[in-house]
């Protein structure tokens, strides 16, 4: 099946928020874009009608992207519908009628990862996983062990070749954009090590809060929610080696060596804040002490990055909404000039979000009799957003067979082993206000390599 495109798109929990925030505004794209053309069949217990779910599809794109009429109309002569619950035959005996021919199905698991095991399980027993790829959405757990133990289940169903985990950040254009500007000019990779970066910071800013997904939110916390899957995957593109030979698999290779090189983390290396007026968000409990804000501090043990300080940050309810790695270039070993160069003047900025954009920073002469100079950023690039959204990217390789730009299992467990030390609010949580950047104790664990940097939307964005 290697490279065989599946031939159906199977989506359980079709009747809930991940459907109808995602996957509809994705096929419509998909019809749209790359003429998309297989069964579309949704699976879940509502007890509702196939018109009921074209209903629902049509608010969706109404309220995610904009519906677009003949797309939409071919959409919904695709669209099937099994109603009945995960864990009896009948609903998979159904789901495998309404296959038909179908020889290569792909099945979206949207329901939560408690249900991944009954549902894989009823798609084997009725010949739905046969020769089939399955797709699982982020938390691959909730630790290391349990995220050990969900692969487990998943591989008595689906070899790992077949499973496809989403991290939607890596089908975004600019993460992508990370990997390929280091590799496709030589001149970056000489200087790309201790000898020439003092440290690396990386920051996703939030202005919103918890806002309606507090349950949730309460029992994972920032550092779940982005920290161990997103940005752990960020700093893999911005560090890892150059993939080698020909293989497929050899970014995720390169990817995963970098991964299983980071220190573990250890309490003193994070501060963890909560922003005021966060336990009175609906579904979080009265005592609360999950984080809402995270600084960590981490270090990779590989030759290229020995000592180099890397600093990690992200938070809700921060003064902008702006995703960002800036790798700091050393200061000269000595002054040439009448003047101290700053300690930060010369660096590499790589912006994710809201704009997508890579700034070189640097220092020239300011015109006059004098050698002083003065700090310029100049930008390689600059593009107001992504062009293909990531679920249309993503689940358009997964129907293709194109695995390279998903989590595999020994890179989600590299990244939980990076962060198990620090997991279940083991170390205190500091309250910040809303508005800011996050508590002063932050601060503090970047000491002499700080300040921060704080990322800067362009005018216009908040
Ligand atoms: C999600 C988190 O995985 O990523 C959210 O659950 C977070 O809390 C989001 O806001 C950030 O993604 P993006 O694409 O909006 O930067």
């Amino acid at each position: 099946m290697a490279n065989e495109s599946s031939d159906a798109f199977v989506f359980f929990g079709a009747t809930g928020d991940l459907a109808y925030k995602q996957i509809f505004p994705s096929l419509q794209d998909l019809i749209r874009d790359e003429g998309f053309n297989v069964p579309i069949i949704g699976v879940a217990k509502a007890g509702w009608t196939l018109d009921q779910l074209k209903e629902r599809a049509k608010d969706s794109l109404e309220q995610h992207g904009g519906l677009e009429q003949a797309p939409f109309e071919k959409l919904t002569s695709l669209l099937h519908y099994v109603d009945g619950d995960y864990s009896d035959a009948a609903t998979f005996t159904e789901l495998r009628k309404q296959l038909g021919d179908a020889k290569c199905p792909l099945h979206y698991l949207a329901v939560p990862p408690s249900l991944f095991g009954t549902v894989a399980e009823g798609l084997a027993k009725s010949g739905c996983a046969t020769n089939a790829r399955v797709v699982v959405e982020k938390p691959f757990g909730h630790n290391l062990p349990t995220a050990e133990e969900l692969n487990r289940i998943l591989h008595q169903f689906f070899p790992e070749k077949n499973i496809y985990r989403i991290d939607h950040y890596l089908g975004k254009e600019p993460v992508q954009n990370i990997l390929y500007t280091r590799f496709a000019n030589p001149v970056f990779e000489p200087i790309w090590n201790r000898q020439y970066v003092r440290s690396i910071q990386i920051t996703m800013a939030e202005s919103f809060g918890v806002s309606d997904r507090g349950k949730f939110y309460d029992e994972t916390g920032a550092l779940r929610d982005v920290v161990q899957n997103h940005m752990l995957q960020v700093l893999g593109n911005l560090t890892m080696e150059p993939p080698t030979g020909e293989d497929h698999e050899a970014e995720r290779d390169q990817k995963a060596a970098l991964l299983k090189a980071v220190r573990p983390l250890k309490p003193e290396d994070v501060v963890r804040g909560q922003y005021n007026g966060y336990k009175k968000v609906a579904g979080v409990a009265p005592g609360s002490t999950v984080e809402t804000f995270i600084a960590i501090k981490l270090f990779i043990d590989t030759w290229r990055w020995a000592d180099v300080p890397i600093y990690i940050r992200a938070g809700k309810v921060l003064p902008v909404t702006c995703m960002e790695a800036v790798v700091e270039f050393k200061r000269p070993p000595r002054e040439t000039f009448h003047e101290i160069v700053p300690v930060r003047s010369s660096h590499m900025r790589m912006r994710v979000s809201p704009d997508i954009s890579i700034g070189f920073g640097v220092r020239i002469k300011v015109p006059g009799e004098r050698m002083v100079g003065e700090d310029v950023e100049l930008k390689l690039k600059s593009h107001a957003t992504d062009d293909m959204p990531p679920y249309q990217r993503l689940l358009g390789d997964a129907m293709r067979g194109n695995g390279e730009l998903f989590a595999r299992q020994d890179l989600v467990e590299a990244q939980w082993r990076i962060v198990q030390p620090i997991l279940d609010n083991v170390t205190p949580v500091y309250t910040y206000e809303p508005g800011t950047w996050g508590p002063d104790e932050a601060g503090q664990l970047i000491g002499a390599d700080g300040p921060w940097i704080n990322p800067q939307p362009p005018q216009g964005d908040k």
